[in-house]
């Protein structure tokens, strides 16, 4: 049985149909502060199999390891956290004890609970600001927000964990830009407010609920002069943690970044997303947003080299079944 922190939220439902369609026995974990737990239901009309649900925090360190052991739980994939960089700047507080003291409970219990394989979800955020590209897992760390530096003291505490005890065996996988949804437009991103990222908000434009697209700084440099991001299909991100997982046969920290290795600017984006919903999307070139980059993308050699894991799906399957997720659900879960 895997247990899966933060299960019913994006990423973890699509790693839940990944675990579930490789025949795996899920326990999927989550708090539901800002998750649904419909997106579960439908994880399970996805896959024909059944998962078991468990609401509980992951700071609760006895409701944990009661869960560890009453499902016999083998390892844990470790998505839960808050993941707002604006939001970190201003509540740090609230970031360092929900993801950082959260994970030290997690990891309290899956000891005293003799669980010791653990894959991580990290960010390509705490590279900073790259100082050469494509971004390799040997490139300098050193993220600019709270938000990734809850990420970046996360790496370090489990390099320090497996220090003090070698059985350890964990994967950190750091997460480019995950958009798109499965290909059933049964679950996707389902943000509350305002969306922050890229995709939702042009999904959002597309079907109407916002008039235009405000486009962070036109005067990058770039070919175009808009920002360039790797952004990878969500189901591709979720089968490198099955990857994860199934090569996780020697104790060790694995440290791999999990992106395509193609940089997308926000206009390709932009036309490509028009093109897969045959909508127009309006926009507006405004000024820079701070702390942003011009560039970032991956080196995602390793994961192939190590896991045979690359990723296959095209910006215009990303934007086809975001669109698709968006049109089916136009207000996400809430609507079920
Ligand atoms: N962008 C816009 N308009 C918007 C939203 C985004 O122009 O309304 C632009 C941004 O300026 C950037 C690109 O689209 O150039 C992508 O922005 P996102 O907010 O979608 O993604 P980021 O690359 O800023 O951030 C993402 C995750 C973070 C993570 C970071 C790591 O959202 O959690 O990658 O690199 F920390």
């Amino acid at each position: 049985m895997i247990l899966l922190t933060g299960g019913a939220g994006y990423v973890g439902s699509h790693v839940c149909v990944a675990l579930l369609d490789a025949g795996l026995d899920v326990v999927a974990v989550d708090n539901l502060s800002n998750s649904n737990k419909a997106s579960l239901e439908r994880v399970q009309a996805i896959c024909g199999r059944s998962l078991v649900f468990r609401q509980a925090d992951i700071c609760d360190e006895e409701a944990i390891y009661q869960i560890l052991r009453a499902y016999e739980v083998t390892a844990v994939i470790h998505l839960a956290g808050f993941k707002a960089v604006g939001e970190s700047t201003a509540q740090p507080m609230s970031y360092y004890e929900n993801n950082v003291v959260g994970t030290m409970r997690l990891v309290s219990a899956m000891t005293r609970a003799s669980v010791k394989t653990l894959v991580f979800s990290s960010s390509a955020t705490v590279y900073g600001r790259p100082t050469y590209l494509p971004l390799d897992e040997k490139h300098p760390v050193g993220p600019t927000n709270p938000y990734g530096r809850t990420k970046h003291f996360i790496e370090e505490i489990l390099m320090d964990l497996h220090g003090s005890d070698d059985e350890w065996r964990i994967g950190i996988l750091r997460y480019f830009n995950p958009v798109g949804a499965h290909e059933s437009g049964l679950i996707g991103e389902d943000p509350l407010g305002v969306p922050n990222n890229l995709l939702p908000f042009v999904a959002q434009v597309a079907i109407g609920k916002r008039d235009k697209l405000h486009i962070w700084g036109g005067d990058y440099d770039t070919p175009d002069g808009t920002g360039v991001r790797d952004f990878i299909h969500v189901v591709d991100l979720a089968s490198g943690h099955l990857s994860a997982l199934s090569h996780l046969k020697q104790p060790g920290v694995l440290t791999v970044n999990l992106g395509t290795g193609t940089g997308c600017s926000v206009l390709e984006v932009v036309r490509t997303f028009e093109a897969a919903s045959g909508r127009p999307i309006p926009y507006v070139i405004s000024e820079r947003r701070i702390g942003d980059v011009a560039t970032c993308f991956a080196d995602p050699s390793c994961a192939e080299r190590l896991w045979g894991w690359k990723s296959s799906r095209s910006l215009t399957q990303m934007c086809t079944d975001h669109w698709r997720w968006q049109m089916n659900n136009p207000n996400g879960y809430r609507g079920t």
